[in-house]
């Protein structure tokens, strides 16, 4: 997830590309570029750092012209240097492209390009792009930009300029969104509406596959075969900030409702047409297998409840054993850590100061260290021998969401990895999941469309002093994790606890119309997680039960179903933490928290 922007017009288009990275920021914050056309040269600025930088030096050193392009990134490809920010461009700096998006066969087309004699100098992915075109460029960017979009794989939204034509701005976009606003003697792209409105309330939509040829004063939008497509103007009435959160009343919900996006972003990019599974430059060999022993994730908060599925998923499919600690208690009890063992750090920001804390305990002793992480460029990432990103894009709101899903797809693909390599799984059943797992851009958005039914329950429970979770198995993992976003955001008590255990002490505290979320996705453990429901039912608790379709038997026990599509038991957690994340966030709203922002939380604990 990135920012782009772009403008032609008759005005001077720095100030004009600045103010639109501004409202971009949210997208994205690890560098930001320019490039601007003028005099017949193309012009690059581009540092690492917040887009601040960026502009301190164009205060310094302004850059004039009326044509140009600006970026601000969320790094993928690449650390975040100056050198990986965009905008990138072809050897002879005549071309300029920013992206947003993940070329997903950048590396066959990065060897081919350099066989022809292009010469790369970032790690990015994008970089591909400007030479692509290069390549394609017969006098006509047009042309060359709709033939090198045939060889791109993956998503993407591009701006790209040419000194050659510098009377154009052409852009294209697939999966990745792109806005076209329409001004008076002037044009703009942008990945989002906020960059637009101070200039232009009228935008186009793009559709996937289209192109829009901008200047000053025509714009012209084709659809992927070449031929001109007609369109209405949309007239936009939201103010900046609902805008910026894409119309939705809170950072948490949008990011919610990104998730199918952001699973299918962390899942295709690493799965070959036969399923093989590409981990990035992960060096887990058959001979590195062998020579662990065991595995220890090791992670905070909802890091952590994704680390207790990566347990289940390696010990399940590579038969390894696996150690779960939290990271703030790792590094006091002396763990058992040596070179044999893998040690995973689990971490969204990169940045947890006990997570690190206990990379560098556990380095020490000799550990393999794999950081799965969203933001490249972190220090958990930089201090790791591995990483492997997920690719969810920025996440604003305090209490995690797209990040925790795309965490399990990590952990699953992981542990699948490991297992058939080791010959612990069967190809069959290795099939089976990842056939499984491609659906899952579907399944979470049906299940994200079930928000009315979850938002109805929430009205009328809303007013617990306690809520329980309760669930076995992997199921119990969901449900520390459900029970961690209902109190972080709307600060009511609650307390996940395997149902096995209730009777050891918990259910004490059950009485007349307390709340419990009863979680039962799993077939080999359904008639127990009934039974739990029935001793819960029996001491005058409400009970929420989260089921898969076709287990409508739970109706007579529980007082309310919600159901999740039909699955394989290995991979419910993706699913069934959905409902879970709606019914927090529409508890919250519905008692008046500040859901994007709770009290005494902060985005990335950097202290111990
Ligand atoms: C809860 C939440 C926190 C984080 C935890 C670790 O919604 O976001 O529990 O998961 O602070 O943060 P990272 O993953 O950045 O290490």
């Amino acid at each position: 997830m990135c920012g782009i922007v772009g403008y032609i017009g008759r005005n001077e288009a720095t100030p004009i590309l600045i103010e639109g990275l501004e409202k971009l920021e949210y997208r994205g914050y690890d560098s930001a570029g320019v490039a601007v056309y003028n005099n017949d040269e193309i012009t690059v600025r581009k540092f690492k750092g917040r887009l601040k930088v960026l502009e301190e030096n164009l205060n310094v050193e302004p850059l004039k012209g009326t044509l140009g392009i600006g970026h601000t990134r969320w790094a993928t490809h690449g650390e975040p240097n100056d050198v990986n920010a965009h905008p990138h461009t072809n050897v002879k700096g005549d071309i300029a492209v920013v992206h947003n998006g993940i070329i997903e066969n950048y590396l066959k087309l990065k060897d081919w390009l350099i066989k022809e004699g292009k010469v790369f100098i970032s790690e990015t992915d994008t970089e591909v792009i400007a030479h692509l075109i290069d390549y394609y460029y017969e006098g006509n960017l047009v042309d060359a930009v709709q033939k090198a979009v045939r060889r791109m794989e993956g998503a993407y939204a591009i701006g790209v300029i040419s000194k050659k034509n510098p009377d154009k701005l052409v852009a294209v976009r697939k999966d990745s969104p792109l806005v076209v606003g329409v001004g008076e003697g002037e044009n703009f792209i942008a990945s989002d509406i906020p960059a637009l409105l101070k200039y232009t309330r009228k935008v186009y939509f793009l559709e996937d596959g289209e192109m829009v040829i901008l200047d000053e004063d025509n714009i012209q939008i084709l659809n992927e075969f070449g031929v001109e497509v007609k369109k209405e103007i949309f007239e936009v009435t939201w103010d900046v900030e609902s805008a910026e959160k894409g119309g939705y009343e809170h950072f948490m919900i949008k990011e919610i409702h990104e998730q199918p996006k952001a699973i299918k972003d962390t899942l295709s990019p690493r799965l070959g047409v036969n399923n093989e599974i590409e981990l990035d430059n992960i060096k887990l060999s058959k001979e590195d297998l062998e020579k662990i022993n065991k595995v220890v994730i090791v992670a905070c908060g909802t890091a952590y409840h994704a680390g207790l599925v990566g347990r289940y998923a390696i010990e399940k499919f590579a038969k390894i054993p696996v150690e779960t600690d939290v990271a703030s208690e790792f590094r006091y009890r002396d763990p058992f850590v040596d070179d044999k063992t893998l040690f995973i750090a689990v971490s969204q920001s990169g940045e947890t100061a006990d997570t690190l804390a206990a990379l560098r305990e556990a380095k020490g002793k000799g550990a393999r260290v794999l950081a799965v992480t969203n933001v490249v460029g972190s220090r958990i990432s930089r201090e790791a021998d591995d990483v492997f990103y997920t690719w969810a894009g920025p996440e604003i709101a305090v209490a995690s969401t797209k990040a925790y899903t795309t965490q399990l797809v990590a952990m699953y693909l992981i542990a699948l990895n490991m297992g058939i390599k080791k010959g612990t799984i069967s190809k069959e059943k290795y099939n089976e999941i990842l056939e499984e797992l491609k659906t899952y851009q579907q399944k979470v958005e049906k299940l994200v469309e079930t928000k009315e039914q979850i938002q109805e329950l929430a009205n009328r429970q809303f007013n617990n002093q306690n809520v329980f979770y309760i669930g076995r198995g992997i199921d119990d993992h969901v449900g520390k994790e459900g029970s961690l976003k209902l109190k972080e955001i709307s600060y009511i008590h609650s307390e996940a606890i395997a149902a096995g255990e209730l009777k050891h002490g918990t259910i004490a505290l059950i009485e007349q119309g307390t709340l419990v979320i009863a979680l039962a996705t799993q077939e080999h453990l359904f008639d127990k997680m009934l039974s739990n429901i029935k001793e819960v039912k029996a001491r005058g608790a409400y009970v929420i039960a989260v089921a898969k379709e076709g287990n409508e038997e739970i109706e007579e026990a529980a007082d309310a179903v919600i159901y999740i599509p039909n699955t394989l038991d290995e991979l419910t957690p993706i699913l069934s933490v959905i409902p879970l994340q709606l019914l927090a966030y529409y508890i919250a709203v519905t008692r008046g928290c500040d859901v994007d922002k709770p009290k005494n939380l902060a985005k990335s604990v950097t202290v111990e």
